[in-house]
């Protein structure tokens, strides 16, 4: 492990500078218009793990961006670990609020800034990195499979099938992510817990064409009002959500669960600070994490309707538009979830207009349990690493690929991340700590030292 640790000191430079040349890469899979770069991208990672060390490393087609499939098997009998991530990264607007531009990296007091430095490219070069080091210091106990994907941030549809058509391909015995966060550089803790999504655009049409909002305004429904009205009600004063059944299959957390997770540290005053707020919002009866993980939300992502150009125009528009997410927790199926809100607004729809609903995607929520070996094993690393132990988190975002993982190859994963909540992801000026970066090198060997250690105890 020293040697391993010494050859990582000894490159990070050059770590860093590859990592670089990989951020510099538009690879922004929900726009058309960068198909190009997210393939580069993905020639990008297949190239490295090729320079890495790594065999049979190739690029699977899938019906949209391809899967980067690299491994290293050192003897058939040893523990596999597979390492899943991807290369693909959320559109960079609103361009303007960057400070620097999003695909040309610059460093900043120890930090990198550029879309995908921390989401989830980063974290996806660490284990390529570290994997170099284990190979080339002759300290790889573990076999080891890449799976990099380039359409996390579109809903992974292409993954699920992937995944099913090559179950023996991607056997292991378990699934190592680098895609969540720690509280804080110096409280190392894993995520135990993600929420599912169902994501859907509303459509709401009023009349025919757009109208002079004196001549017809308060005799002809007004699309935007109406969905605003409608969006509106669908919080109650307590701000839980009204949709008939929404919390029906939701798993109410027990009352030591809960216990423990007030335990988790966690600062109000300096979250409340960090997001320029006067005070948090949410579902009464529930702290602030609890809100942001245990519990199922909805939101609009997005609204649009009517005339947003420069100056005035006094216009009654034909339609209004939104995009709506929600963040489901167990149990609650995205399916039934997605039909349970289409049901309900189609119904709560006024007679003068025609609202359409359409699915965008879903994924499941995913609960991974802390008693074993592949939990122990990053636990152990990161106490190495840290300092510290650990503590279980449940995270507030989604990845839909270990509920996958979990039904087509009865997998487990684990969520061994090393962001931060405050790195910006999906955001302008999203970044990643130098500290970070290292600090994941540094740890995934351990970890696959521990989960050898345990598998084969
Ligand atoms: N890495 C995130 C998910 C995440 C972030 C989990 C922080 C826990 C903590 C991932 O890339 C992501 O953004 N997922 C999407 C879901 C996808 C289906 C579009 C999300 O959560 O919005
Ligand atoms: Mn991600
Ligand atoms: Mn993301």
């Amino acid at each position: 492990m020293k040697k391993t640790q010494a050859y990582i000191q000894a490159n990070q430079q050059r770590f860093l500078d590859e990592l670089l040349d990989l951020l510099r890469i538009p690879s922004i899979s929900a726009d058309p218009a960068y198909a190009g770069d997210v393939r580069r991208a993905a020639e990008f990672i297949a190239n490295n793990l090729r320079i890495s060390g790594a065999e049979h490393v190739r690029l699977e087609e899938t019906a949209g961006f391809p899967v980067v499939y690299g491994e290293k098997i050192i003897d058939p009998k040893a523990p596999t670990v597979l390492v899943y991530g991807h290369y693909d990264v959320q559109p960079a607007d609103p361009l303007e609020l960057w400070e620097s531009p999003p695909f040309e990296p610059v460093i900043k007091d120890e930090i990198i800034y550029a879309r995908g430095s921390c989401d989830d490219k980063g974290q996806v070069f660490m284990h390529v990195k570290a994997f170099e080091a284990m190979l080339a210091t002759d300290n790889l106990p573990c076999n080891i499979k890449f799976m990099i994907e380039g359409e996390e941030e579109i809903g992974s549809n292409n993954l699920a099938i992937f995944v099913a058509n090559n179950k023996e391909l991607l056997q292991a015995d378990v699934i190592l992510i680098s895609d969540t966060a720690i509280i804080a550089n110096d409280i190392p803790s894993i995520d135990v817990g993600l929420r599912g999504l169902s994501y859907l655009e509303v459509t709401v049409q009023g009349p025919n064409r757009d109208l002079h909002s004196g001549v017809y305004g308060g005799a002809v429904a007004n699309p935007i009002n109406i969905l605003c009205e409608m969006i509106a009600s669908m919080h109650d004063e307590f701000n839980q959500i009204t949709i008939p059944g929404f919390y029906e299959a939701v798993q109410e957390l027990g009352a030591s669960d809960r216990a423990a997770m007030a335990q988790t540290p966690f600062d109000l005053e300096a979250y409340q600070k960090d997001l320029g707020i006067a005070s948090v919002h949410g579902e009464k009866g529930y702290s602030t994490l609890e809100r942001a993980s245990i519990r199922p939300t909805l939101d609009v992502n997005g609204i649009w309707g009517g005339y947003i150009g420069e100056g005035a125009k006094t216009v009654l528009p034909s339609l209004a538009h939104a995009k709506i997410s929600m963040r489901l927790v167990p149990n609650q199926s995205s399916e039934k979830i997605t039909q349970l809100f289409t049901d309900h607004f189609k119904a709560i729809a006024p007679k003068g207009v025609k609202v359409t609903v359409t699915p965008h995607h879903g994924g499941e929520a995913y609960v991974m349990p802390t008693d074993t070996i592949a939990y122990q094993a990053a636990s152990k690393a990161l106490a190495e690493t840290f300092g510290k132990e650990p503590v279980p988190t449940r995270g507030g975002g989604s990845i839909p690929v270990p509920t996958v993982f979990e039904k087509e190859l009865g997998i487990k994963s684990v969520l061994m991340g090393f962001g931060l909540d405050s790195d910006a992801i999906h955001s302008p000026n999203e970044h990643f700590g130098l500290f970070n970066f290292y600090k994941g090198i540094e740890t995934i060997p351990h970890f696959f030292k521990h989960f050898y250690a345990l598998s084969t105890k």
